[in-house]
């Protein structure tokens, strides 16, 4: 037997559904003992894809393996890899206990072992004491991991999770999430997780792959799809941006010089080649602005400063967010310490820090 820990390779993977083409050349590979993300708006693709790791369909084109192993044409049962949906699809006549021991009973499992490994599922799930009860008579989280305690009893060494969370309310999600990661971590199994929340995705995942239209778009660490987007879509998708169009009107070292509507900008240029007049577009989150209140003063014009109007504001508690008009262009900008100076309005001066601006070169149309 294979002692190492499944990793999951998706190469080159298309499916279509009559003419409407649902997964468009996907490649991805997953780390083992790692939580990758899929994410991406409805209808991208997420759950066509994990059907197919899961065994419940097939791809038309390119090929996914599990240890290596190829599983084009092999059987879902064989596979090992359980997949957890929305709707936990527990056996709502069985009790805690008989719904994880169900996959030990299938396997004609010793009844000792079975009372063993249940036990253990049962302490790690931290539904001790449960075990009587039925499904409908628990909470959404508590079913939520009794169906991950069904789904690892046999000892599988990959969870699938399609949208495992999104019949919790807010406050639930955020615990049963926080739980999940330490579950996946302490267990070591590889886990792909299906969200269209980004936060969610954000928090959760080492990985994290954006989708649209049924094609990958970025995959990359948390830090990287929010900080590093490599296109405009992934900026958009993942988080709210500032997208502000110029051109390169000088190169300087490791920066570059953009003129935009407003005036002129010094951008680091994330180790890309850029030359005089090549269009460019550049991503500001609104919390990497910072805002202050007044006009510029006349002949001492700031570098990457600019002056603006604020055109509305919302309090979010933990901060301010502004609508600021700076010439043709509307802003948002993040105040993260509202407590200091309370609410601006009027005048502002809004800076922008070279090394927080992220420069996308002109897409191509595809
Ligand atoms: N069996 C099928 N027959 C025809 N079309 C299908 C089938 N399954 C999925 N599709 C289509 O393929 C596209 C992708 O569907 P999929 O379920 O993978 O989206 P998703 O990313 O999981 O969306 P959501 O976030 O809404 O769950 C959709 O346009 C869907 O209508
Ligand atoms: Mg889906």
């Amino acid at each position: 037997m294979n002692e190492a820990l499944p990793h999951i390779s998706i190469d080159r993977v298309s499916k279509s559904f009559g003419a409407f083409a649902a997964l468009r050349d996907v490649s991805l590979d997953i780390p083992p003992g790692s939580f990758t993300t899929l994410l991406g708006p409805s209808g991208c693709g997420k759950t066509t894809l994990m059907r197919l790791i899961a065994g419940f369909d097939e791809p038309d084109r390119g090929e996914i393996r599990i240890d290596g192993a190829r599983m084009n044409g092999m059987p879902a049962y064989r596979r090992r890899t359980p997949l957890v949906f929305q709707e936990y699809a527990l056996f709502p006549h069985m009790t805690v206990y008989e719904n994880i021991a169900y996959g030990l009973k299938l396997l004609k499992t010793p009844r000792a072992e079975i009372g063993r490994k249940t036990g253990e599922m049962l302490e790690m799930f931290g539904l001790t004491g449960l075990d009587k009860r039925l499904p409908k008579e628990l909470s959404g989280g508590q079913q939520q991991r009794v169906a991950f305690a069904r789904a690892l009893v046999t000892g599988q060494r990959v969870l699938l999770m399609d949208e495992p969370l999104s019949n919790l309310d807010a406050k639930m999600r955020v615990e049963v999430r926080n739980e999940l990661r330490e579950l996946q971590q302490r267990a070591g199994i590889t886990a792909i997780f299906v969200t269209h929340d980004q936060d969610e995705a954000l928090s959760l995942s080492d990985r994290i792959a954006v989708f649209d239209k049924g094609r990958i778009r970025q995959t990359g660490t948390p830090w990287e799809v929010y900080f590093k987007p490599d296109n405009a879509f992934v900026a958009d998708f993942v988080g709210t941006a500032n997208f502000i169009p110029g051109e390169v009107a000088g190169v300087e070292g490791t920066e570059i010089v953009v003129r935009c509507a407003p005036s002129l900008l010094r951008v680091d240029a994330g180790g890309r080649a850029f030359r005089p007049g090549d269009r460019v577009t550049l991503v500001v989150r609104p919390e990497c602005i910072s805002i202050s209140a007044g006009e510029a003063d006349g002949d001492a014009e700031e570098a990457n400063g600019w002056s603006g109007e604020t055109l509305g504001s919302t309090f979010l508690g933990r901060m301010i967010r502004y609508r600021v008009r700076c010439g043709p262009l509307t802003c948002i900008v993040d105040d993260a310490d509202p407590s200091a100076r309370g609410f601006l309005s009027g005048p502002v001066r809004l800076r922008l820090h070279p090394g927080k601006i992220h420069v996308l070169p002109e897409e191509a149309e595809g």
